[in-house]
């Protein structure tokens, strides 16, 4: 924020404004400075409205009435602090010299000689490079954080620094941005870092009078699934799961691959039979956790016979493929369709996958509960919801806590019902997913498809109503892996924009879990780690690129009755 709160009669509208939405929510980005507000269509019209000179209380007036009761003053001193709104014969280019630039967070450069290219790729849009001279170069070397740009401006060619500020600045790169406060006065105030400075902008370019995205609360992805034209694409760039991170032999996991440690980890626990194994896996994704696990069942003696029942063509024929020459059959079909017999399988994989079954949302009242956490549940209105309420009565799962609204994970509880019956006395079914054990099920839109955290509570409550006996476990605690090592830490953009940095090096950079060392090695002697950026590492128990190991957990049952 450069200016003081009192904003003068007459405004502009800057001229370095970009807007974008997604799932609903609109936000404005400043090209100069990287402000990024959340915003809604009728700020923006609002804001619009000083496209030319206005005296503000006479657009004020006009809006008197259109803000739920705020008074429109407020919105045009916050968007007079950010800079959005100026005096007509401001200079706004001349707004930037008090400022400090700060580098972006999950920049991608390379640097070769006296120069350094940055790439970017935000959200969807096409992969960019921007060629720093070497004048230019020395200046981005210098943009640490704490040296003002009146400070740079001494040292370097003034014009040659605005207009590379303003290329660096602007949303199609979100390379710097400027802050009023330098980087050591937030190193011991963190809290106090305005979100902006650490911010990106990945979703779509949207402006006012375009169709608006509505929110999504439906779940359930079945036809998301179907649709999966290209299987690889789907997984090293829409959606990477735990298991696909894992499916080259890892250090983390003491060399072995997610598949073959899952093995292992059943085979201490004592749940592999002695001769003949049966396994299912429901959604099986590229098919990499099905041959690691069928190898790897092979190499302990067993007999395997493998079923995987999956709903997407296009990953069912990846599977085919990448199990060939294996006791593999792959069926076609949803898995809360599928016939397949009772009693009929030792082992149950359904390995990141409950949380793309449909679920239901429903308010407290819907049940005759009180929205303020109180009331018990009217059992004629939770019959009233038809299957949801049935699953919920049969299978004893408890709603008193239930926020408001809820999410009722009807698939998830649906497939549990399911693999109770096909398990085979002894059998054990491993179900993992994002999830915690007590808390309900949240949204999260950042995929191109939402997607719903997994109640682990539930589904265990589910699986004893039918019979199993079991416990909830970390992911990681179960495949007993390392989780102080250090791994990559990527956001979808990022890792988009460094493997196009890798490929035009004549690296191809494959979605894995990196290590410093799995990383060096696949650099080879074609790029050195210390040219290029930004990599961030985090213990592997953190973070591990875009995903948060320590979320996953492993819903582990098994059927009692064999001998
Ligand atoms: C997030 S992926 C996980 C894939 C794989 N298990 C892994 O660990 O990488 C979800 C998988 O479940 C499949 N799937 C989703 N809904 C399904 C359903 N109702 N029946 C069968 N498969 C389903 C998807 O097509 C996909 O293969």
């Amino acid at each position: 924020m450069t200016q003081g709160t009192a904003s003068p009669e007459v405004l502009r509208r800057s001229h370095h404004l970009s807007t974008f939405a997604h799932q609903g929510a609109v936000y404005l980005y400043h090209d100069l400075y990287g402000y990024l507000l959340q915003m809604s269509p009728d700020l923006l019209a609002f804001l619009d409205q000083f496209e030319s000179p206005q005296k503000a209380s006479e657009v004020c007036t006009r809006y008197a009435d259109a803000f739920d009761g705020q008074a429109p003053q407020q919105f045009v001193d916050i968007f007079y602090q950010h800079a959005c709104l100026m005096e007509p014969d401001d200079d706004e280019l001349a707004g930037i010299w008090p400022m400090i630039a700060f580098k972006g967070r999950w920049n991608v450069w390379r640097r070769h000689g006296d120069r350094v290219t940055i790439w970017t790729a935000w959200g969807d849009r096409p992969v960019k490079t921007i060629e720093l001279d070497a004048a230019e170069t020395k200046m981005w070397d210098a943009f640490d954080g704490e040296n003002r740009l009146n400070e740079l401006r001494a040292k370097h060619d003034a014009k040659k620094l605005s207009a590379l500020v303003q290329r660096l600045a602007h949303s199609d790169v979100q390379a710097i941005k400027l802050s009023a406060f330098p980087q050591s006065m937030y190193a011991k105030r963190p809290a106090m870092a305005p979100r902006y400075l650490t911010s990106t902008m990945p979703y779509r370019a949207w402006k006012p009078g375009d169709p608006l995205e509505t929110p999504t609360t439906d779940v359930g992805t079945e036809d998301y699934y179907k649709d999966v034209a290209d299987a690889d694409a789907q997984f090293d760039h829409q959606e990477t799961t735990l298991s696909h991170l894992f499916r080259e032999p890892h250090p983390a996991l003491g060399g072995k691959t997610y598949g073959a440690a899952l093995v292992d980890a059943l085979a201490t626990q004592g749940r592999l039979p002695a001769q003949r194994v049966r396994v299912l896996e429901i959604g099986a994704g590229l098919g990499y956790v099905a041959r690691a696990v069928c190898e790897a069942l092979q190499a302990r003696g067993l007999e395997v016979s493998y079923t995987i029942q999956e709903i997407a063509p296009a990953l069912a024929a990846a599977q085919r493929t990448r199990t060939a020459g294996l006791p593999v059959e792959v069926r076609e079909g949803d898995a809360l369709a599928a016939e397949l017999p009772s009693d009929a399988f030792d082992l149950i994989i359904a390995n990141e996958m409950v949380g793309d079954l449909p679920a239901e949302q429903h308010s407290r009242t819907d049940v005759g509960m009180e929205v303020d956490g109180s009331g018990e549940v009217d059992e004629a209105k939770l019959a009233a919801l038809g299957r949801a309420g049935e699953l919920v009565k049969d299978l004893g799962i408890p709603l008193f806590d239930a926020p408001e609204p809820f999410y009722l994970m009807t698939g998830a509880l649906e497939l549990v019902v399911r693999i109770a019956r096909w398990l085979a006395p002894d059998g054990t079914a491993v179900v993992t997913e994002f999830g915690e054990r007590s808390t309900w099920p949240k949204l999260s839109t950042h995929l191109d498809h939402p997607e719903l955290s997994t109640h682990f509570g539930h589904l265990l409550q589910a699986a004893t109503a039918k019979g199993l006996t079991g416990s909830i476990e970390f992911v990681m605690d179960v495949l007993e892996m390392d989780r102080t090592l250090e791994g990559l830490a990527t956001t979808r953009s990022h890792f988009r924009a460094l493997r196009a940095m890798c490929a035009d090096a004549g690296v191809d950079l494959p979605k894995l879990g990196y290590t410093r060392e799995l990383l060096a090695a696949r650099l080879g002697d074609k790029l050195a780690m210390d040219q290029i950026g930004e990599l961030r590492w985090d213990k592997i128990e953190d973070r591990l690129m875009g995903l948060v190991p320590h979320e996953f957990k492993a819903l582990l049952v098994r059927k009692p009755g064999g001998n």
